[in-house]
């Protein structure tokens, strides 16, 4: 558990742009440089073109060159229990980071639920179309 990386979520959704569902959530993904990248939902009034904190952290990130991935925290302040990345995150999450990386979520700091990305996505597949 990285409270460290935790916290720098919590940080980012203050920053989150979501005024229709007043759900702000943030995410902070741990590079494999050691560096943080930050992410935060970005909500639309055409409410299918929102952007989950998740995907804004993991599209920032290879905007700025990174590549390799080791964790990723998301903090949900405004939730009573802690909520887990939605289905579209998990697939791209799994896109980027590996099996075992750990994926920690919460909505406060003294609450936090770990789990590893194959352990939200079961039965991954079609990596191999890459090559
Ligand atoms: N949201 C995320 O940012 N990540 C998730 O994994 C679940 C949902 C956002 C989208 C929307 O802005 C708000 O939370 C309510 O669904």
């Amino acid at each position: 558990m990285d409270k460290a990386l935790f916290l720098a979520a919590a940080d980012a959704a203050t920053r989150s742009y979501s005024p229709y569902s007043k759900f702000r959530v943030g995410a902070a993904l741990l590079c494999g440089d050691g560096s943080v990248i930050l992410g935060t939902n970005v909500e639309n009034r055409s409410f299918g073109l929102t952007i989950c904190a998740e995907r804004s952290a993991i599209v920032a990130a290879i905007s700025s060159g990174k590549r390799e991935f080791k964790a990723i925290a998301i903090a949900t302040p405004d939730s009573t229990y802690a909520v887990g990345p939605c289905g579209a995150c998990r697939q791209v999450l799994s896109e980027f980071l590996p099996p075992d990386a750990l994926v920690e979520f919460g909505s406060r700091a003294d609450d936090i639920q770990c789990c590893t990305i194959a352990e939200l996505l079961p039965h991954d597949a079609l990596h191999d179309l890459k090559t």
